[in-house]
């Protein structure tokens, strides 16, 4: 047993150490509390067993089709092409259509029959008529993906009701849409899945950024409900939790203040993976069909040590992990 315990903490000083390099919310704290933190024999066992959080295997249908919101730029696109390449039809829709033509030409050049439509996460009718085309032309959709989002920063009695009301309605009611509209869809041809993009601020809360957490831990929770609620229907359910990755975020975004803006551009523009990246993790963590992707390995392993860490120890670990993340952005400006 002691043996046993010793490689599993081999084993995660191993995958700890990649923590050292990490630039945002995870560092060198996190793994003194892996290497000679309050974690004993019991707890590393703890840790061990109840890591996995894939429960069940799927057999994604190839050449099936596959709907997704908000896919003219950045996670969606990438998402699209990734599918595509893998000889999927992929219908895609987004706010502009030049923007969804543009990604249709490139998604085309891999799988010919695929499609863009005008959808606006915000109107539930527009998403209503994406299934309805869907179901017309194609006889359905094997996967929908609910990948609208938009980002808002700022202090809590800064940030206007009226920003509080237009994230909400994208990020987190764009998906409930999403997901009500197509739950009877996919029920009447016997399953399908149902694939929601959140975020790891869903899991990890950083300041300035309420808003922002709370959409996303808001999707995480809609989806872990949706997993219970709609498993009789063999309607699987995966909730996203990516970290930053490069992408369009951060110029669409509302900040409350210039330093902020600057701080989340840099985050996101100069993060360490990109779109294409996030999207092959995504294509695989569906197929399997995991209940939670999480992207980057520092985000899981930091989620893991929310959960089971005592949460003030939990607390003071991200307090200092923050003050050098901010000196950090203060000696580097711009
Ligand atoms: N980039 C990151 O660092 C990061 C990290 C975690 C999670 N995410 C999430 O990934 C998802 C994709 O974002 P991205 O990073 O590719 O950003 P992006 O800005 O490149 O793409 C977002 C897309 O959403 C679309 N959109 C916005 N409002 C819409 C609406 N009302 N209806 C339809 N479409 C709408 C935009 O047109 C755009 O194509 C978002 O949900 C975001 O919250 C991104």
């Amino acid at each position: 047993m002691r043996a046993k315990a010793a490689n599993r903490c081999s084993d995660l000083r191993e995958s700890s150490a990649g923590l050292r390099a990490l630039p945002d919310f995870v560092g060198p704290d996190w793994v003194r509390v892996i290497q000679r933190g309050p974690l004993a024999e019991s707890s590393l066992r703890r840790l061990n067993w109840l890591a996995p959080m894939s429960i069940t295997s799927t057999t994604a249908a190839h050449g099936g089709s596959d709907l997704r919101s908000a896919c003219a730029s950045g996670l969606g696109r990438a998402l699209a092409q990734r599918y595509a390449r893998a000889g999927w039809r992929v219908c895609i829709g987004d706010l502009d259509l030049a923007r969804c033509n543009a990604a249709l030409t490139a998604m085309q050049a891999l799988s010919p029959a695929c499609h863009a439509l005008v959808c606006d996460v915000t109107r539930e009718a527009d998403l209503q008529s994406a299934a309805d085309w869907l179901r017309q032309n194609w006889d359905g959709v094997d996967v929908v993906i609910n990948n609208a989002g938009v980002a808002l920063m700022g202090d809590i009695a800064d940030v206007p009701l009226t920003d509080w009301q237009w994230i909400v309605d994208i990020n987190l009611l764009g998906v409930v849409r999403g997901c009500k509209v197509f739950t009877p869809l996919l029920r009447a041809q016997g399953g399908g899945q149902l694939v929601n993009i959140a975020s790891m601020a869903g899991l990890i809360h950083l300041p300035q950024a309420a808003a922002y957490n709370a959409t996303k831990a808001a999707v995480i929770a809609l989806s872990e409900t949706l997993q219970l609620e709609l498993e009789a229907d063999r309607i699987r359910v995966s909730v996203v939790c990516p970290s930053f990755f490069r992408t369009d975020l951060a110029k669409n975004m509302r900040a409350n203040s210039v330093e902020l803006e600057n701080q989340t551009k840099r985050l996101v523009e100069r993060a360490r993976v990109g779109a294409g990246v996030i999207a092959e993790r995504i294509f695989d963590g569906v197929a399997r069909g995991a209940t939670h992707i999480l992207t980057h390995p520092e985000g899981s392993i930091a989620w893991r040590l929310k959960r089971y860490l005592p949460y003030r120890f939990y607390q003071s670990i991200m307090r200092r992990t923050l003050a050098r993340v901010q000196a950090r952005m203060r000696r580097q400006p711009g």
